[in-house]
């Protein structure tokens, strides 16, 4: 079996010579491997601080980071049991290179049953104006074209082409977290943007 390299060798037409034409002396080799050797663990140290720093320059801030967020509201203690409380969703707000901290996003209700509580976005699925809580109505309603829904977000009556969109929620610490998302409005499913 035989092995084919690449690498020179000794007697190839790039190894140094003396301008005498004689093989050159053992001092000359070493010094040589010697400047290669740095010049390699240079070049190794520059690269592997050049990777994550170009990295950071080259990706958007909102680069997969997802759509849906977590985000704290109120204490759950704070909500009255089948009494809808709405609350701003409020967190930082990244676009492709910058972070805005603190915006408002949105709002949704939030309606606790014993320590469970559903999330409902405030944003009507039909064309998008903002749902107000109905109790003498018994659930929800868009004021815009008075499309209706039930306590649990079901469609009642108007032009809604489907129910309250509801968002997953947790217990952290004590506070109510909404996992926040966005979704198309005036479409019969519920289709995230
Ligand atoms: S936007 Fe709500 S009914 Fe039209």
């Amino acid at each position: 079996m035989s092995f084919v390299s690449d690498a020179p060798s000794d007697e190839s037409p790039e190894s140094p010579r003396a301008t005498d034409g004689s093989a050159p002396k053992p001092q000359e080799t070493s010094r040589r491997a010697l400047t290669l050797a740095i010049c390699a663990g240079t070049c190794a140290i520059a690269a592997a601080s050049a990777i994550p720093a170009a990295a950071f320059v080259a990706a958007p801030l909102g680069a997969g980071a997802g759509s849906g967020r977590w985000v704290r509201t109120v204490k759950l203690g704070e909500l009255t049991p089948g009494q809808a409380k709405r609350v701003a969703i409020v967190s930082d707000r990244r676009d492709a290179w910058t972070v805005e901290r603190g915006v408002e996003l949105g709002s949704v209700w939030l309606l606790r049953n014993g320590d469970d509580v559903t999330a409902f976005s405030a944003v009507c699925p039909h064309l998008g104006c903002s749902v107000n809580a109905a109790p003498e109505a018994g659930g929800f309603a868009c004021p815009c074209h008075t499309s209706a829904f039930g306590s649990d977000g079901k469609r009642k009556s108007g032009p809604s082409p489907r129910d309250l969109d509801t968002l997953a929620t947790r217990i952290e610490d004590g506070f109510v977290a909404v996992e926040f998302r966005r979704f198309r409005i005036g479409v019969p499913e519920k289709v995230e943007t």
